[in-house]
């Protein structure tokens, strides 16, 4: 089938590019970073996690952060924020989400290491905050992680991923995103995975992808769930990311490797590159290393343009 027109670029920097990160990053950076995003075009951004911060110290400031972003909210911009349970919709609410993702896998050995439940507790876990996120007119997002592979139980099939993505569809979940934690998967994957998917009644526009390049396969991934249809992508700016609970879980891909490809495919989706690696250099700057992405290494082009961007 033909490419989308254009596909949503779902930024998961200051979440999944932060929580795993040993350097203190204060509230401002953070502001400043999500700023920078904005800026670059992006429309999807999500901001942190109401986990316990004994989990996840490093996103430790969610109620503050959160607060600070709803001061200024801007109907254009969606700011969804991870919840593991009722307490942590109850602090995203109070300072002022309005959209939300939760996360389970497609394996217990990993959502037990995770949040401390098997899929099918998470599951249960998951009913009344998606119930109470519809109530109060959020959006909703549900992941299904480690969708290829575990690090711990090794290759995960597409029947259990269909499974778990069906009865989360079924919680009333808007989109349903599926996760390669540990970027294991290769496009024949996705292509079946997706086929499977979309053939058990879930529909294309309610999926989206997150792929790490961990093996540099994400791009070709991205293509593979492209060419059936599939129009939202994760990316990081900088390609920063990976879960502590999940060893080997570098890098995801990164936001301006995505946009230099769906670029030059003449494929839509509102980001602007200069501006993109920008924030990338942000980033990089503010965790003190170099710029890892490709596209931040070789410079890419202006898609308005058409001139050399580094
Ligand atoms: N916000 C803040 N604190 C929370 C919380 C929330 N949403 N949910 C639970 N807590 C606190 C509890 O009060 C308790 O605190 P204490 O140790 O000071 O008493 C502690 O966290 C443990 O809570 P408990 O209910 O016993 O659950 P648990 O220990 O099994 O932890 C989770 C479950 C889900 C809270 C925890 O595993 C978690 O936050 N995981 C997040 C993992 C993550 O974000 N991974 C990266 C994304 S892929
Ligand atoms: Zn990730």
């Amino acid at each position: 089938m033909a490419y989308p027109r254009s596909v949503r670029i779902y930024e998961v920097g200051p979440r999944d590019g932060l929580q795993n990160e040993a350097a203190e990053i204060s509230t401002a950076a953070k502001l400043e970073y999500i700023r920078l995003l904005r800026a670059a075009g992006l429309r999807e951004i999500e901001a942190t996690s109401f986990v316990s911060p004994r989990a996840i110290p490093q996103l430790a400031d969610a109620d503050e952060l959160i607060r600070a972003l709803a001061g200024h909210a801007d109907d254009a911009v969606r700011y969804p924020v991870l919840v593991p349970n009722e307490r942590g919709f109850d602090r995203a609410q109070a300072a002022g989400a309005r959209a939300l993702a939760v996360f389970t896998a497609a394996s217990d050995a990993f959502t037990e290491r995770n949040i401390g439940m098997s899929v099918a507790q998470s599951i249960d876990a998951f009913r009344p905050v998606l119930a109470r996120a519809r109530e109060a007119g959020w959006w909703t997002r549900a992941y299904v992680s480690t969708a290829f592979g575990c690090p711990f139980t090794g290759r995960v099939g597409p029947r259990r991923v269909v499974e778990v993505s069906l009865e989360l569809a079924e919680l009333g979940a808007h989109e349903i995103c599926i996760g390669d934690t540990i970027g294991v998967g290769v496009p024949g994957q996705v292509h079946e995975l997706t086929g499977e998917l979309i053939a058990a009644g879930l529909p294309r526009d309610r999926l989206a992808y997150h792929f790490h390049d961990t093996r540099g396969t994400a791009l070709a991934n991205v293509l593979a769930a492209l060419r059936e249809g599939v129009a939202c992508f994760d990316a990081s700016t900088g390609g920063t990311g990976g879960c502590p609970y999940a060893p080997g879980a570098a890098g995801n891909l990164a936001t301006e490797d995505l946009v230099y490809m769906l670029d030059g495919m003449g494929i839509e989706h509102g980001a602007h590159l200069p501006a993109v690696l920008e924030a990338a250099r942000f980033i990089a700057r503010t965790l003190g290393r170099p710029l890892a992405s490709k596209v931040g290494q070789a410079g890419g082009w202006d898609a308005g343009t058409g001139l050399a961007v580094r």
